[in-house]
């Protein structure tokens, strides 16, 4: 990925977070999938009064990309307060898409200091279904 490109897709995580629907946590998350064919797709994350239904940025991004038509993604940026790094369940649910992409953790307060991660690194021994 060249740094310009890796660098719009900070920024579209960044701005994206903003639309954040959390007002239960506060703890607003923007995430920004980059496809195979170099589309970037956002999406936040969408609490909800009945807690457990909250779902998570990254998964709302990755799904919104497959309803476009995308089935791979190169890459994800995510940034929060803090750059905290997916959830598990989201890890696995990225995994589908694209066992080694890039994930860049985002810190809001701090954007230009980005930590990039696989996400082989962060999930070792992924499941993948076997026909
Ligand atoms: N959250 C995400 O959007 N992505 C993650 O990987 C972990 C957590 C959201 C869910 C909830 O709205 C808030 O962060 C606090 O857990």
């Amino acid at each position: 990925m060249s740094k310009p490109v890796q660098q719009q897709l900070v920024d579209a995580a960044l701005a994206i977070r903003n639309q954040a629907y959390a007002p239960y946590s506060k703890f607003l998350v923007g995430a920004a999938v980059l496809t195979d064919d170099g589309t970037i797709i956002t999406g936040t994350n969408v609490e909800n009064a009945s807690y457990g239904l909250t779902i998570c940025a990254e998964r709302v991004a990755a799904a919104a990309a497959v309803a476009a038509g995308h089935r791979k993604i190169k890459a994800v940026a995510v940034a929060t307060s803090g750059g905290a790094s997916p959830c598990g369940a989201c890890r696995q649910f990225l995994a589908e898409f694209g066992g080694a992409m890039d994930v860049l953790l985002v810190d809001a307060d701090k954007p230009d200091k980005i930590k990039t991660m696989s996400l082989a690194e962060l999930l070792p021994e992924q499941f993948h279904l076997e026909n």
